[in-house]
């Protein structure tokens, strides 16, 4: 598109945005995109691997955009990242425009972005904070690409929910990282499921099992108190991460529930720690194993582990009345016959989700998968609450748990965390028939 006509273009969506805020009956809270000014202002929340990653693609989506700032509660992250991002984008790093006084640090880091005049907001920090900086964000009338998971704690997703609700009244755009949705070999492959390829889905197996992440980054010596260990180490600590299962098995869970159409309405299963003991692994188990039990009857059977040297595999299988798939690896066997498998284009899903959450904002497209998100965080949640507490749960005990675990995002360098260790450094861990998680 040329300057000229994308000028346009962006006169006529904006005039539409407006006309149909109106028809909404939406106040104008939410920064509509403006004609006069057509670069969408992007502001970053958590400087690590995924925001980083994520700035990038934003940037690189099409027509005018640009980083104007960012946030994070380590300066050295926040700089490092600024660096990398402008590596990444190479000739268009001049999109990189975050002025000094731009630049936030600190827990209150993430209110100095959003309210720093930015169009979008990127939220990639540990998932504890997600459902307060996400509210904040709509409550400020931002558009949100949020990453996964969304919450840490059922409160959290019941937060990260009103405010999907009310971002939808506001007319906000909202983004979620499950980018398997906007991966074309998933795409095809689950269209092909959904319309009937191997029949009825009779259950789903799915699987992050591998050797596990990063060790402990900071040891205590290089840190100045116990929050800022947790907060330097946040994988192993269940406020911040919400244990592996939610932090990454997320996305296998998503794939079963988006086939599925809905969410598993109760679960049993069984997890601990077996290899990963030591304490500087916090208090996170290393190993879950979940059966899921959706509405009509089916099964989701799940596992994520963390331990070397074993079998692994990170999946999603489908199996049907006529047939079995390979959804992530994109083949489909019905009837003993053939199989089909994706030879069409691939992509970048990573670059494409925000290629499409960057599109509907310019052109004020219906967009919101903050829904889909804390569904899915939620299946992730129900599941771990049955391997620390060894119960049976529905859905709705766990969704209305009363077990809160992260209480602000407004915290301090003095701040107690959730968690805190014994004498000799050792987090009390989940004890299944003793630990309460509704
Ligand atoms: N969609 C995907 O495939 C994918 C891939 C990787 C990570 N992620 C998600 O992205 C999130 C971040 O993961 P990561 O690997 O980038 O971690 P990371 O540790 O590299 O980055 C997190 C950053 O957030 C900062 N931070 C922590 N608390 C903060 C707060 N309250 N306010 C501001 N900044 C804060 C940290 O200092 C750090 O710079 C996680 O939820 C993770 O699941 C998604």
């Amino acid at each position: 598109m040329s300057d000229t006509t994308r000028r346009n273009f962006l006169k006529t969506s904006a005039a539409a945005a407006a006309a149909g805020s109106l028809l909404n009956g939406f106040a104008g809270d939410a920064r509509a995109f403006s004609a006069a000014d057509d670069t969408i202002k992007v502001g970053l929340v958590g400087c690590g691997g995924r925001g980083t990653g994520a700035a990038s693609q934003a940037l690189s989506t099409e027509g005018p955009v640009a980083l104007v700032a960012m946030g994070d509660v380590f300066g050295d992250q926040l700089d490092a990242s600024e660096k990398r991002i402008k590596g990444a984008l190479r000739d268009k790093s001049d999109r990189v425009q975050v002025a000094d006084d731009a630049k936030f640090v600190g827990f209150d880091a993430y209110k100095k972005v959003i309210d720093s005049g930015i169009d979008l907001v990127i939220l990639a920090t540990p998932p504890g904070f997600r459902p307060f900086h996400f509210e904040y964000a709509v409550n400020k009338g931002v558009h949100v690409f949020f990453e996964k998971p969304v919450a840490t704690d059922a409160a959290g997703v019941r937060r990260v929910l009103d405010s999907v609700k009310l971002a939808k009244e506001k007319n906000l755009k909202v983004g979620v990282g499950l980018q398997r949705h906007h991966q074309y070999t998933y795409l095809e492959t689950m269209k092909r499921l959904k319309d009937g390829a191997i029949g009825d889905i009779v259950a789903t197996r799915v699987y992050w099992n591998n050797r596990g992440v990063w060790d402990p980054r900071k040891n205590r010596d290089q840190v100045s108190g116990e929050m800022e260990y947790q907060m330097r180490n946040w994988y192993y600590y269940n406020w911040l991460c919400g244990d592996h299962i939610c932090e990454q098995h997320i996305h296998n869970l998503d794939v079963s529930n988006w086939l599925k159409g809905g969410h598993p309405v109760k679960a049993r299963g069984t997890g601990g720690r077996q290899v990963r003991t030591d304490k500087k692994y916090g208090e996170i188990f290393d190993h879950h194993c979940v059966q899921f039990e959706y509405e009509d009857g089916t099964y989701m059977f799940s596992e994520c582990r963390h331990q070397p040297n074993v079998w692994n595999s990170v999946s999603e299988h489908a199996l049907g009345a006529n047939g079995f798939a390979n959804i992530g690896g994109a083949s489909i066997t019905a009837n003993g016959g053939e199989t089909w498998r994706y030879k069409g284009k691939k992509n970048n899903p990573y670059q494409t989700e925000h290629d499409n959450l960057f599109a509907a904002v310019r052109n004020d497209l219906p967009y919101n998968e903050g829904e889909y998100g804390a569904t899915s965080t939620m299946t992730a949640i129900l599941g771990r609450m049955c391997t620390y507490s060894g119960k049976e749960l529905t859905w709705e005990q766990a969704l209305n748990s009363e077990v809160q675990i992260v209480e602000s995002a407004d915290l301090t360098w003095d701040s107690t965390p959730p968690t805190v260790p014994d004498a000799d450094g050792f987090y009390p861990i989940p004890h299944p028939g003793l630990t309460k998680v509704v």
